[in-house]
């Protein structure tokens, strides 16, 4: 029997999980749960003989992809497949796909959240500030990005947009102010929402000659991936400007430092949330399962990112 693995050790809402198990156990394959695990031995131990394996961040790094002997197809429940060796899994003849779209609701929301939360003072009772016809600049429209649009121009915010892959007419149909360059976006926006992957391109790409084009006050919301800050220049940015402020789902590496110093300007989440609701858990996790199934009986590809 065709088993189906689905390893979380951020676990999906019970609700998913129940979706999941209905696509996989209809379509006639076995589902394995293994949430909430601790080491990447467990994951190993888990991977050796399935079939197919649904993931969100859980990290499938060469030795994760050598020891799944059976595995045909690995699905990243989720937009960012940068946790999975992509050359390690083609090598082996593995499919990796994600799910784009599924969870971007989700991030967005959380993304305005974490602006209110700030402008608000963490609701400390102090007298705050508001989002409204404040200069929101998107960096990178896609999925999450366009979400953000949509939700920030109810707050009233003034949006500018920067993505050099989508045409400026996509951008411009939101609503949105089309900018041309990365310079540009960060030059105009006092509020800076990234949406760009973890790739060789983007990683560090974040960065002091970027960050400090940014008008005052600053802030900088990042609920995208740690990977793409240049952590040292943030932390310059903090100690050169007396209102930036970093706001984040994914904890940077020198989160003590930033604390020790600048912990009025700086939240993150303690767990990455953004994609934690149970909407977003069962648009991906069912897209996931519903995407193995089409693959092992069908052989679609549609979704596939290691081509
Ligand atoms: C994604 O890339 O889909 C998001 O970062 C969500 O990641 P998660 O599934 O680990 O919460």
């Amino acid at each position: 029997m065709t088993k189906v693995l689905v390893a979380t050790d951020k676990a999906f809402a019970p609700v998913a999980v129940k979706g999941i198990r209905e696509v996989i156990e209809n379509a006639g394959f076995e589902l394995i749960l293994l949430e909430s695990y601790t080491s990447p031995e467990d994951f190993i131990k888990a991977i050796t003989d399935v079939d197919a394996v649904i993931v969100r961040s859980d990290k499938m790094d060469k030795t994760v992809i050598e020891a799944a002997a059976n595995l045909k197809i690995a699905v990243r429940a989720g937009a960012g497949y940068d946790n999975i060796d992509l050359a390690a899994s083609t090598a082996k003849g593995i499919v990796v796909m994600n799910t784009p779209g599924q969870n971007s609701n989700a991030v967005a929301e959380l993304a305005l959240g974490l602006m209110v939360y700030y402008v608000r003072n963490f609701f400390n009772g102090k007298s705050g500030w508001e989002l409204k016809d404040k200069k929101l600049g998107i960096h990178a429209y896609g999925a999450v990005g366009r979400n953000v649009a949509r939700i920030a121009k109810g707050f009233g915010m003034d949006c500018y947009a920067f993505d050099p892959f989508i045409p400026r007419e996509v951008i411009e149909k939101d609503g949105i102010k089309w900018v041309g360059s990365v310079e540009e976006l960060y030059s105009k926006c006092n509020f800076i929402s990234l949406h760009i992957p973890a790739n060789s391109q983007t990683k560090q790409s974040v960065n002091y000659p970027l960050l400090s084009r940014m008008p005052s006050p600053s802030v900088l919301v990042n609920t995208a991936r740690a990977e793409v800050i240049n952590e040292a220049d943030l932390l310059k940015m903090f100690q050169e400007r007396k209102n930036f402020a970093y706001l984040s789902d994914v904890e940077p590496t020198n989160k003590s430092e930033i604390e020790a110093g600048f912990k009025a300007r700086y939240f993150c989440t303690p767990k990455k949330m953004g994609a934690q609701t149970e909407e977003a858990n069962i648009n991906a996790g069912i897209a996931a399962a519903r995407q193995i199934v089409n693959f092992i009986k069908n052989g679609d590809k549609t979704f596939q990112v290691n081509k």
